[in-house]
């Protein structure tokens, strides 16, 4: 039976698929970002896998400069609703996540953190949990509160944790643009 989910240190061409769960197209159309929790507590075992899903994400020149920060106190999550201008939400979620990155790593590094944060997002729908990112606007929060050093950039939250009660739609959500807006053949258009 082969591993229900691809990883890099499997070797290529040994081909690996998705068997089990949720298929990755589907994760993917079917991702909403979530900011209503129950208090369930996250299992050690369930956010190791998506931590580990996050870590296997590719960085440029395989720098490699993203580092998380989990952060499950409820102080100290309370303390974060004053890291963004829409965090004002962040004490809801069991686990706050704070992705970072390292500050000299070039102009690809929201790349880098954009993809980890995607890895670990879908990888928490595909295990059943919501998720959403947030916004830093007040990095000088993030660093002081978790002392997160100089020469590293507090760059994004994602919040995790079991879904609670069904939420209305926030203001921004609403459908995609249309296929034939989002994709061009050949040239733009
Ligand atoms: C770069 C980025 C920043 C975001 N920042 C915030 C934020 O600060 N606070 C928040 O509540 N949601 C934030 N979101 C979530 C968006 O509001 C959400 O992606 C959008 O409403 C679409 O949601 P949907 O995928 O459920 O349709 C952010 C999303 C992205 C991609």
């Amino acid at each position: 039976m082969p591993p229900a989910v691809a990883r890099m240190d499997t070797p290529k061409g040994e081909g690996v698929c998705l068997t089990e769960g949720m298929d990755a197209i589907q994760a993917l159309r079917s991702k909403r970002d979530t900011r209503s929790y129950s208090d369930a507590p996250v299992s050690a075992d369930v956010l190791d896998k998506l931590l580990d899903a996050a870590r296997m994400a590719g960085s440029a020149k395989n720098g490699q400069p993203i580092r998380l920060v989990v952060v499950t106190d409820a102080e100290d999550r309370e303390a974060l609703k004053a890291s963004g201008d829409y965090a004002a939400w962040l004490d809801r979620p069991p686990i706050v996540v704070v992705v970072t990155a390292r500050a000299d790593a070039g102009p690809r590094r929201m790349f880098d953190v954009g993809r980890h944060a995607q890895n670990l997002m879908v990888a928490a729908h595909a295990e059943g949990l919501a998720s959403c990112p947030v916004t830093i606007h007040h990095p000088e929060v993030v660093r002081a509160l978790l002392g997160v050093p100089a020469d590293i950039e507090p760059a994004m939250i994602v919040t995790l944790g079991w879904p609670g009660e069904p939420e209305g739609p926030s203001p921004v959500s609403g459908p995609r643009v249309a296929m034939s807006d989002y994709v061009s053949s050949g040239r733009w258009s």
